[in-house]
């Protein structure tokens, strides 16, 4: 359970502004916000983490008939360890299930083990591998793909 209070919205166009700053802040190659404001606007689920009146993490996921992908989460790195990742994370799971969703997949960075980990402890299974899939550091980076199933 997070130890700070927080409460999940919808994220509205309106909070563009505050997701960019937690997409900078958490991810070493951030989203264009050209990719992410149709997200918040369009039939894609897309959730807060409101702490305080503040937008302190988010995801987005979207939904073809029973599959939804997961295409989008993170934490402001002050806010990180607290349990809110897993708050976002589980309420996706909910949220896809009661839409009809089934099948959950996504992709993460091959040396993100922090989210790896905490996709694990909710049920994803490594799928496969896309092979230099990321711009990275050095070079690209692979992705892993990981996916769940709901129960049926
Ligand atoms: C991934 C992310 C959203 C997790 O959010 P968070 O609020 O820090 O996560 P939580 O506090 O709920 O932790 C959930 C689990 O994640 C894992 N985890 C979190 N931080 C970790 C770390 N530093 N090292 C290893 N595992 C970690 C653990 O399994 C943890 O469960 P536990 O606390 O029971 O051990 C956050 O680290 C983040 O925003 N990262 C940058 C953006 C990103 O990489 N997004 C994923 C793209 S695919």
């Amino acid at each position: 359970m997070s130890q700070i209070a927080i409460e999940l919205r919808e994220l509205v166009a309106a909070d563009i502004a505050a997701v960019m700053h937690i997409e900078q802040r958490s991810h070493s190659h951030p989203a264009a916000e050209s990719n992410i404001l149709p997200s918040l606007t369009g039939a894609d689920i897309s959730i807060a983490a409101v702490n305080d009146g503040q937008v302190i993490g988010f995801y987005i996921a979207s939904q073809v008939l029973d599959e939804v992908t997961l295409t989008d989460i993170a934490v402001l790195p002050e806010f990180q360890g607290q349990g809110i990742g897993r708050r976002l994370l589980v309420d996706m799971l909910t949220r896809a299930e009661a839409a009809g969703g089934k099948h959950l997949f996504l992709e993460v960075r091959a040396s993100n083990m922090a989210a790896q980990a905490l996709y694990r402890s909710e049920g994803f299974n490594e799928l496969g591998v896309r092979h230099g899939y990321y711009p990275g550091a050095d070079g690209r980076e692979d992705a892993v793909i990981m996916g769940t199933s709901l129960a049926l």
